[in-house]
């Protein structure tokens, strides 16, 4: 199971309760979300809605709510390295503040030691040994890296994208597959979505026996 883009506490409403349901329809037997799983809004390095409400204290409490509510249905989970949940250590950088000298990513917010971040992730599946790439982003796009890389790849980041395309080779069959997102079209951050030609899209991926099946939300 793949999902991706919750930018808590930004996400959609009814996220916690949609990967609930898909959980215990399909079962996974390993879980993985594609990154962006906070927005870290308030302390970005860009340029932000004057009248946007949250301090980076009511922002970090939403998101410490969602990441335990989100626990509570997968205590175990892999997750992406991404854009926004590197925000923080992207500004410390900038003021030339070593990475080891901040509060680990994990504890400030309040996530269990069960849940494991690495840069991407490449997975067999048992039952048909296809080999999948997830990662939160990609040049090129998932089907175009899918082509070069002779391997299935699965990417978030794309809120609006969402579905999977595949390529045959005469040899072989690889999946390129975009997620889309469980963002809110309320909040600062995303309040442009209702002005935008190309709307957020929210669903997960189910791989089954090497087959991506799109959930939509
Ligand atoms: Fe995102």
């Amino acid at each position: 199971m793949f999902f991706s883009d919750t930018h808590a506490p930004y996400h959609h409403k009814d996220t916690i309760k949609f990967l609930k349901k898909v959980k215990e329809q399909f079962e996974p037997d390993r879980v993985i979300h594609g990154g962006d799983l906070l927005d870290v809004y308030s302390i970005s390095q860009y340029p932000k809605d004057p009248s946007h409400p949250d301090t980076w204290t009511q922002e970090i409490k939403g998101a410490r709510k969602f990441v335990k509510e989100l626990s509570q249905v997968f205590p175990d989970l892999t997750i992406l390295q991404s854009n926004h949940d590197d925000r923080v250590y992207r500004k410390a950088v900038l003021y030339g503040i070593p990475r080891d000298t901040i509060l680990p990513y994990s504890e400030l917010i309040g996530a269990p030691s069960t849940w494991k971040w690495v840069p991407s992730l490449n997975l067999t599946v048992d039952s048909d040994r296809s080999n999948w790439h997830f990662v939160h982003t990609i040049t090129g796009g998932s089907l175009r890296s899918a082509k070069d890389k002779a391997t299935n790849v699965c990417i978030g980041h794309l809120h609006t994208s969402f579905g999977a395309h595949s390529f045959h080779n005469g040899k072989k069959l690889v999946w390129g597959c975009d997620s889309g997102c469980l963002i809110s079209d309320e909040g600062s951050p995303y309040k442009y979505n209702k002005i935008s030609v190309g709307r957020p899209i929210r669903g997960c991926v189910m791989i089954i026996n090497g087959t991506p099946n799109m959930v939509r939300m």
